[in-house]
């Protein structure tokens, strides 16, 4: 049934539908879906919709698939139009937009090719006007579209609106956004292959459709979901505007949804009951928003803010806020892994046992240094014994460039060599990944030798940044999942197998501790497919005896940090362990900008404890305990 709309949305300026997961939104809008199409088709007219690519329409893809082969929906009286295309990208590039809808929706199901239309990004330039003006043709002459389905960009983008669109714009060519091309970097294994442009049907062709959906999952897009909701309308967010729409909604999960009034500030719109965590939530917004630590904040501070409610469950402000500052004061410990032979009533970890089994889970193998690289030197420091698991070998990260530097190394070596008939075998072999590389081309397929090498770059990127943090070889394990090795970004599917093994490295290591990320990430994202897999495999372990004492702690990485009400352990760091930690980062040559930022976002976490009234330290690595009942 959907989540019905109520007073606690008064700041909603367009219905904004909230469910548990993308899967659940995904099977809702395609139920409607396969209404209009039958509606449609039963007054003998074709149903016309607008199609949208990215992660975001994936599990909806998925869905409409499902519902073609196992239920029989049929499309051949359906008629699609998609938003966009980059400008410039060969046809048969895998990330066109026309190998993507191909591969995630149109070669499973039985839509007629003739009623398929994408932009063309191959077209000559001084074709472009009229191939975008006959795009808005071809719409209305089938009658407008029934339902257009959307996703939002980082910078508010629907199609390629990027700030600045006017409300009237058509079907044009644009220029792509920097945060644009960055959020497609992975997919074009860097940003510089990225393209600069794209057609992109304008914010007013998008408006004509009858009907509008826009999805967003994952907490990255909850920033700018709350701005297109609940902001005023502006081109400088393109997503804005459909709240001037007569049949637009918003359908997302509850990581993009966090930044919406009635879960960031529920007491603003309801009553709340007051469990510890809103408690402190309220308590860290109150003095954010007064300026002022939370032991300076008085009486008239939770009046004025609509705190009335609480100050009279829990007040007054004096003993709340000691209540909520002793809270705060116990998450930071120095012990990630408990203190040995400490009272451990309000510390985050317990002392016992120790030396304690650490399994630190990596997604890609950047991730688990880039984000908690100084909590593992402290855990390995203290005397415990941790694992990194690399989840997935991050192959398709690796540029062909980086990949050439190494074969071509690997080439000149044994040319050079005393004795270089000894290195024939090695010789050879390099020369022929220079060659496959060269063969490929630019966006090719990697064959596998050449993803073997990618994969075994990161590896040695990640032992040297281990090694920096004081972890030898043989506590870094590369477990190279399947899903990966099989799927492109944002195409991944996990198996059996890939749960299988992980578990079967749990078991092996039965560990006291583990740290994992991924829960709030996009859902095609790889932290994202990586923690569905622990979270199965963590189900397969759950009656072994060990399993019942391990502690999961969760950890973010490029999504945004957790807030201060959030944190259940910090770990703080001095200047020098932030700068071993930046000094284990330089060992990576592949760290995207947000990735580099690592360092900063932990200063910028200590910074608020620091604001709150809580000693200063230099910078945090941030954790929250994962209640697996999530
Ligand atoms: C795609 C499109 C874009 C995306 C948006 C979100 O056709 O028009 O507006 O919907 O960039 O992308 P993802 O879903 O990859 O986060």
């Amino acid at each position: 049934m959907l989540p019905r709309r109520s007073a606690t949305e008064a700041f909603e300026k367009v219905p904004t539908l909230v469910f548990p997961n993308s899967a659940t939104a995904a099977a809702e809008l395609a139920g409607e879906v396969r209404q209009i199409i039958e509606t449609k088709n039963k007054a003998g007219q074709p149903a016309v919709l607008g199609m949208a690519t990215g992660s975001t329409p994936v599990p909806f893809y998925r869905e409409l698939i499902r519902l073609h082969k196992q239920e029989g929906l049929s499309f051949k009286n359906v008629i699609t139009f998609n938003l966009d295309e980059y400008y410039g990208l060969k046809g048969d590039h895998p990330e066109s937009y026309g190998c993507f809808m191909a591969d995630q929706l149109f070669n499973h199901i039985d839509i007629p090719e003739e009623n398929i239309h994408i932009p063309k990004g191959t077209i000559a330039s001084d074709q472009v006007f009229a191939h975008c003006r006959e795009y808005e043709e071809a719409i209305d002459a089938v009658g407008g579209i029934d339902l257009q389905i959307l996703g939002i960009g980082r910078t508010g983008h629907i199609g390629f609106n990027e700030p600045g669109s006017s409300r009237e714009s058509l079907t044009r060519r644009i220029t792509l956004d920097r945060i644009t091309r960055q959020d497609a970097a992975s997919d074009f294994r860097g940003e510089e292959n990225v393209p600069h442009f794209a057609i992109t049907m304008g914010v007013g062709t998008i408006l004509r459709a009858k009907k509008l959906v826009l999805m967003a999952w994952g907490e990255n897009k909850a920033g700018i979901v709350a701005k297109a909701v609940e902001g005023a309308v502006t081109e400088a967010i393109s997503a804005s505007f459909l709240q001037e729409h007569p049949n637009a909604r918003f359908f997302i999960d509850t990581g993009a949804s966090r930044e919406l009034t009635r879960f960031k500030l529920p007491w603003l719109v309801g009553p709340v009951s007051w469990t510890p965590r809103e408690t402190q939530r309220a308590v860290v917004w109150q003095s954010k928003k007064a300026h002022r630590p939370v032991l300076k904040l008085v009486d008239e501070d939770y009046n004025e803010n609509g705190l009335s409610d609480l100050l009279s469950e829990q007040g007054p402000a004096y003993q709340l806020n000691i209540r909520i500052f002793n809270r705060l004061q116990n998450t930071i410990t120095g012990w990630p892994g408990g203190k040995p032979n400490a009272d451990d009533t309000y510390r985050p970890e317990r002392a016992g046992p120790f030396p304690k089994r650490c399994l630190v889970f990596s997604p890609e193998p950047q991730d688990a240094i880039v984000s908690i690289g100084a909590t593992i030197d402290r855990l390995r420091e203290q005397g415990h014994d941790v694992h990194v698991v690399t989840l997935t070998s991050g192959s398709l990260r690796v540029a062909d460039s980086e990949a050439d530097k190494f074969a071509s190394t690997l080439l000149e070596l044994g040319a050079t060599a005393m004795d270089s008939a000894q290195w024939k075998e090695q010789t050879d072999y390099a020369r022929e990944l220079v060659r496959l590389i060269e063969e490929k081309g630019e966006f090719g397929e990697d064959p596998p030798v050449l993803r073997r090498l990618k994969a075994l770059i990161l590896r040695g990127e990640l032992r040297d940044a281990a090694h920096a943090v004081g972890l030898g070889q043989e506590k870094v394990v590369f477990l190279d999942l399947p899903f990966y090795e099989k799927g492109r970004y944002r195409r991944f599917v996990s198996t059996n197998e890939d749960t299988a093994a992980v578990a079967a490295h749990i078991r092996g290591f039965k560990p006291h501790q583990i740290y994992l990320t991924g829960d709030a990430a996009d859902p095609s994202s790889v932290p994202a497919i990586g923690f569905k897999v622990v979270e199965a495999a963590l189900k397969e372990c759950e009656q072994e005896e060990w399993f019942g004492s391990c502690s999961f702690w969760l950890y973010r990485g490029k999504e945004k940090s957790f807030e201060p009400h959030e944190i259940d352990m910090t770990v703080p760091l001095s200047p020098a362990q932030l700068e071993r930690k930046e000094r284990a980062l330089m060992r990576y040559q592949s760290l995207s900008s947000l990735e580099l930022g690592a360092p900063q976002a932990n200063r910028d976490a200590a910074k608020q404890y620091d604001a709150l009234g809580l000693a200063e330290y230099e910078a945090m690595e941030c954790f929250q305990r994962w209640k697996r009942t999530h």
